[in-house]
């Protein structure tokens, strides 16, 4: 009697193993590694970069003890994001070589590095800053760019903090796009209220009048929009600190056309940050050090 038991064990072993290699393989099938949505449309639009409108983010910079350690910031960002082209403009009379070096390094394929001096008399408290900067990249943009070029302007102050999330949304702007930017350092943020899908107004908790209540990190624009508007600019003349956005938008859109973009609106995928200025009075006045070392 034990011995049939024992044959019969014998025959359904191999049996059973291989049912337990099947059951194996097929969890470990399941239980893979899990991939983010934004890893797959990583993988999926690698095969087909080409495709993608290349987002142009102009960088107003200027010179100042933080300078490099924000562009460095920020390069490390925009190395990340496929099809993107940094326009960076020096507030200077020619380009520096700490940004050329900087630039040729930093890991960003494509860049343009120009650079305007603005002019003391606008170099004052209470007068908009970076004006001049901005208008020589959009000059830039429509004699190097065409009507056949599909790509997206975004307007990418250095001292931002930018989720890699915030490209993905931008990059499908038809005409001009919109979404909240938090303020850091409180509840504080600006944002497009939004209902059934439109724009219809501001949540802001500073100068609610203003037509397009948003900060320059708060929307992007078709580069066809760009071609389409051909005077458009910010202007210096008659433009109060905190009216460039807005004098700028209206020049190019309506509030009722503008295109929410991070969840209707309620994602804060940009904030406005703001480096401490740092406290040099302890440091030496001239270079101690034998070698000459770039901060
Ligand atoms: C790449 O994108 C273009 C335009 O969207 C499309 O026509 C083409 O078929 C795509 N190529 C591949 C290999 O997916
Ligand atoms: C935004 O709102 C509109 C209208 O309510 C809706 O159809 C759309 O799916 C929403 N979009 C997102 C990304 O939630």
């Amino acid at each position: 009697m034990k011995s049939v038991i024992f044959s019969r064990f014998f025959i359904l072993l191999p049996w059973v193993l291989i049912v337990i290699i099947m059951i194996d393989i097929d969890t470990k099938r399941t239980f893979r590694s899990p991939v983010s949505a934004r890893q797959r449309s990583q993988r999926t639009t690698a095969a087909n970069l080409s495709a993608l409108p290349v987002i142009y983010a102009i960088t107003p910079t200027y010179n100042r003890p933080v300078q490099k350690a924000e562009l460095t910031r920020l390069g490390q960002v925009f190395r990340q994001v496929p099809r993107l082209h940094w326009i960076l403009v020096e507030d200077s009379s020619t380009r520096s070589d700490l940004v050329s070096r900087f630039l040729a390094r930093c890991g960003v394929a494509a860049y343009t590095h120009l650079n305007i001096f603005t002019p003391r008399r606008f170099k004052r408290a209470g007068m908009p800053r970076a004006t001049e900067q901005r208008n020589v990249a959009l000059t830039w943009l429509r004699q190097h760019r065409g009507r056949k070029d599909a790509g997206v302007v975004f307007f990418a102050d250095d001292d931002n903090t930018y989720s890699l999330e915030l490209f993905d949304e931008m990059r499908s702007t038809k005409g001009v796009s919109v979404w909240p930017v938090g303020f850091v350092g409180g509840r504080a943020y600006e944002r497009p209220l939004v209902v059934a899908g439109k724009v219809v107004g501001w949540y802001t908790g500073w100068r609610p009048d203003r037509p397009f209540a948003t900060d320059m990190a708060g929307f992007a624009v078709n580069l066809q929009v760009v071609f389409s508007n051909p005077r458009a600019q910010f202007k210096r003349r008659g433009s109060q600190p905190g009216m460039q956005e807005s004098d700028f938008l209206r020049q190019i859109t309506k509030v009722s056309e503008l295109e929410p973009k991070a969840n209707n609106c309620t994602r804060v995928l940009v904030w406005h940050t703001r480096t401490e200025k740092p406290h040099l009075a302890n440091e030496p006045k001239h270079r101690k050090d034998t070698v000459y070392i770039e901060v």
